[in-house]
């Protein structure tokens, strides 16, 4: 058995049947967004959700609502994802890197400190590969400095759990002010794209960010059933990836197919397609 990492790998025969429903328009999903957001709403009631299009745009949104200034401060790890780096320098902020740990992959703790200056106003911190940090030191961290600074120069904790999924309030968001999953074509949950955010901290936003979530299109049509396509256009690849292998060649039916379906337009690299939009998960985005 092979297992194919960065391609939907979790997709069932269910998935396969419901985007083929999509995409002929035999299965109506009108109301998907709404019940998912009241799905993750009835888990994290104390909190606000909300749907996005991708992790990315999950972070643009917070930074855009947290009014961060050109030049302001993002720290995070080196090693990490395109995508987390993309929402900073779209919002103008300087990234601060902190080098991570051999053993966990994850930020050195005993370094942050060091990092965080005058102009720091956000902390990213990843859970690389599901290995969990101990986000009640960050807090301890932040907060020494935070119990020293004004309201506007406080510094917010985002927590990435774009490498896993849990609803386990324990394990997760008990000591950062948001947090977000990715559902992209390689995570834990896969719809190809997509996001959930979940805010704690309501202190830092003067604006409603609900309201500002009302304002936000969702994705269009076109784009949306990409997703439903690429689940089916990947299964065939899957099925044929190791047919007439030649590996010094690099050649096989399946690896051809990619070749065919990125010339043809049909599927894109995760880096590549749309900048810094932010959308709402499409009510065919996400059904369950
Ligand atoms: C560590 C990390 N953070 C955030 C993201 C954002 O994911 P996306 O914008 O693709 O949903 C990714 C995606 O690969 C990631 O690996």
């Amino acid at each position: 058995m092979h297992i194919f990492i960065g391609s939907t790998p979790n997709t069932t025969q269910k998935d396969i049947e419901l985007a083929k429903g999509i995409l002929n328009g035999k299965v109506l999903t009108d109301d998907a967004r709404e019940n998912l957001e009241k799905y993750f709403q009835n888990i994290w009631t104390k909190e606000d959700i909300f749907l996005f299009n991708r992790g990315r745009e999950a972070m643009y949104f917070l930074f855009q609502n947290l009014n961060l200034q050109e030049g302001d401060e993002v720290v995070l790890q080196p090693f990490t994802c395109l995508a987390t780096l993309q929402p900073i320098l779209w919002s103008g902020c300087r990234p601060v890197f902190v080098d991570i740990k051999e053993d966990t992959l994850n930020m050195d703790l005993e370094k942050l400190k060091k990092s965080i200056s005058l102009k720091t106003r956000v902390v990213l911190i990843q859970h690389t590969f599901g290995n969990m940090v101990n986000m009640q030191e960050v807090r301890n961290i932040i907060d020494d400095i935070n119990n020293n600074r004004q309201a506007e120069q406080k510094i917010f904790i985002l927590e990435d759990c774009a490498h896993l999924f849990s609803t386990d309030n324990e394990s997760i968001g008990k000591f950062s002010d948001a947090f977000f999953f990715s559902f992209a074509q390689d995570k834990a949950i896969s719809c190809t794209q997509g996001a959930l955010l979940v805010v704690k901290n309501r202190d830092f936003f003067k604006k409603v960010l609900k309201e500002e979530y009302q304002n936000i299109k969702e994705l269009p049509m076109k784009e949306a059933l990409y997703n439903a396509r690429y689940i089916l256009l990947w299964e065939k690849i899957k099925r044929l990836y190791y047919t007439l292998d030649i590996p010094f060649l690099r050649f096989s039916l399946g690896k051809f197919l990619i070749l065919l379906y990125r010339f043809l337009g049909l599927i894109k690299k995760q880096t590549e397609g749309r900048g810094e939009d932010i959308r709402k998960l499409s009510n065919i985005q996400f059904v369950f």
